[in-house]
């Protein structure tokens, strides 16, 4: 998610840089917006360094000149369209009444009537000045119109007065933005193993038996988990797609290489989910020289691989164990089967023939069915909702 912070000119404009990184530690895409007067305090360079982006400044180039802070001449809409939420931290008395009478006179106000997407206002500014009428007349009519204020603290202020008008702290800030996209972090505390992508097992030194999993599901809910707030450690198959930042990637090739990290890993885990298309088989011996072409007929011989699922729920603990199940007929069935057999909480059942589910799609289709006989029918979303559903099962349980 991607949020604009507008900053303005007080002396609170250093602790936006905090908020910066304060944003950024909820995984959010962070666009500075700088007025004029806020490039009087601090740099826009700061703000660039922080963000890693560009840092807006101007509603236009100098004429004749490149756009030097804009990449088209109607950017303000650009942005406005594309963040999630505007926050604006410090908001400055002046800012306020431009906002509250609709005047678009640099970048900042003109995204503000140019978005549609929620506003936090954390204002900042003298004691005498927050409590003016004017101040407070205009700050109702931004509430009126759905504005969220993060009020000001008291305390001692830059101009030597003590009273109201401290910029709010930026963990208020950053609670109230959360708060209104809908993050979480329902999983603090939580240590969650997630299992994903498919085994490999060796025919010879050319060839392998494996699967289609790509590992979307499985690095979908090591995201979700650790959006959430969980230390997620995620042992991984062999796939194309880059981990999750924040998550403890640990890759593994074959069924004994996951059971291995798998059973390393558990003790120190509350959570593990086993979203791996693990192979049921593996040759029972693998060849040391390829194999060679004869003509006729091969045979294979296949030996059933460790099921890791079943060993780990043999010895559970408190530990919440989530197993998938991947199938192509009597779905609810084979799943309620896996629940019993298995000793897991949760079996999360996919219809892997259905389009929009299972193997290599970007969406899914799933049931959940737990352990105390709750079902919950999940239908066709990005595999990243269907995760969060998954993780909000796991803490209904957990209640
Ligand atoms: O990776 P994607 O392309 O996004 O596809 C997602 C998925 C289809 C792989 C995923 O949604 C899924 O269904 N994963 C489980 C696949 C599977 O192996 O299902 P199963 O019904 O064969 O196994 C049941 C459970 O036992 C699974 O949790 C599996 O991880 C586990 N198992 C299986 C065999 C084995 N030897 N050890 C195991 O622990």
């Amino acid at each position: 998610m991607r949020v604009a912070l507008g900053v303005c000119g007080g002396i609170a404009a250093y602790k936006a840089a905090e908020l910066v990184r304060r944003l950024q530690q909820e995984r959010l895409e962070v666009q500075v917006v700088m007025t004029r007067s806020a490039q009087q305090f601090i740099t826009p360079l700061t703000f660039a360094a922080l963000s890693g982006r560009k840092v807006i400044t101007e509603m236009f180039a100098e004429p004749g000149a490149a756009p030097a802070n804009i990449d088209s001449a109607i950017e303000h809409i650009a942005v406005a369209q594309s963040i999630d939420l505007l926050v604006i931290a410090p908001a400055t008395a002046n800012t306020l009444a431009r906002l509250a009478q609709g005047i678009a006179d640099d970048f900042l106000s003109t995204l503000y009537l140019a978005t549609k997407v929620p506003v936090v206002i954390a204002p900042a500014m003298n004691v005498n000045m927050w409590e003016h009428p004017a101040t407070q007349e205009n700050l109702e009519k931004l509430r009126a119109r759905g504005v969220h204020v993060v009020e000001p603290d008291e305390g001692y202020l830059a101009c030597g007065m003590t009273g109201a008008g401290r910029l709010a702290g930026v963990e208020s800030i950053a609670k109230k933005v959360c708060e209104l996209l809908g993050i979480r972090h329902d999983f603090e505390g939580e240590t969650v193993l997630v299992t994903a992508g498919p085994t490999c097992e060796d025919v010879d030194p050319v060839r392998f038996l494996t699967n289609r999993s790509s590992g979307k599901m499985g690095y979908a809910l090591a995201d979700a988990a650790a959006r959430r707030g969980a230390r997620v450690i995620l042992v991984s198959g062999p796939v194309q797609i880059e981990p999750p930042a924040g998550v403890e990637l640990v890759p593994v090739r074959t069924t004994e290489e996951m059971r291995r990290a798998v059973l390393d890993h558990a003790a120190a885990c509350t959570v593990i989910i086993k979203a791996a298309a693990v192979a049921d088989y593996r040759p029972a011996a693998a060849q040391p020289k390829k194999m060679k072409r004869s003509g006729g007929r091969a045979t294979i011989e296949l030996e059933a691989t460790p099921d890791i699922l079943a060993e780990l729920g043999r010895a559970k603990g408190n530990r919440i164990l989530v197993g998938f199940a991947a199938e192509t007929d009597r779905v609810a069935d084979n799943a309620r089967e896996k629940l019993r057999a298995k000793g897991a909480d949760i079996i999360v059942a996919n219809d892997v023939t259905c389009e929009g589910a299972g193997f290599d799609a970007e969406t899914n289709i799933v049931t959940i069915f737990t352990r105390d006989g709750h079902t919950v029918d999940v239908p066709q979303m990005s595999k990243f909702d269907v995760a969060n559903r998954i993780l909000d099962e796991i803490l209904r349980l957990r209640s």
